[in-house]
């Protein structure tokens, strides 16, 4: 089936059998590999992107239940507070491997955009879904603070 999404603010044609996750679509039809593939099955948190300012898994998500909504990838993710996200992942050097900071990125900056002093405990709970398997979770909240103090 042929559908136009909008990712990133641009209009893209893809062609994709119906049922193709998103992730698929962004990383091996439209050759966005910041967006990683980690479980699959909605459990790890590298795949996420936002739909609608959102965050959400975009391996379980078909590309076709998204045709009409805003979706923001790593590659895109731009404004002030995505800008201090990045700034603070920089500063504190939070990534180790790296591959599952993209995912971390994407829910860092929906929650700063939603709460402009999230807790330990509001941290907690909006990044539960973002396995990291290196362990980076310290630096993760450290920068998460930082970024918030750098915004607001
Ligand atoms: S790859 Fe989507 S949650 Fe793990
Ligand atoms: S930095 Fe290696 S998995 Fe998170």
């Amino acid at each position: 089936m042929a559908i136009t999404l909008k990712i990133n603010g641009k209009n893209e044609n893809v062609t994709a059998a119906e049922g193709t996750p998103l992730l698929w679509v962004l990383r091996d039809h439209l050759g966005m590999t910041g967006t990683k593939f980690g479980c699959g099955v909605a459990q790890c948190g590298a795949c996420t992107v936002h739909v609608d300012g959102t965050p959400i898994r975009s391996c379980i998500t078909a590309h076709e239940d998204v045709e009409d909504s805003d979706i923001v990838t790593i590659e895109g993710a731009s404004g002030k507070v995505a800008d201090a996200i990045r700034g603070a992942w920089e500063e504190l050097a939070v990534p180790q491997c790296g591959y599952c900071q993209a995912g971390q990125i994407m829910s860092a900056t929906a929650l700063l955009v939603t709460n402009k002093s999230p807790s330990d405990d509001d941290i907690d709970a909006a990044m539960s879904g973002n396995i990291c398997r290196c362990a980076t979770y310290v630096r993760i909240r450290k920068a998460i603070k930082e970024a918030a103090k750098a915004v607001y």
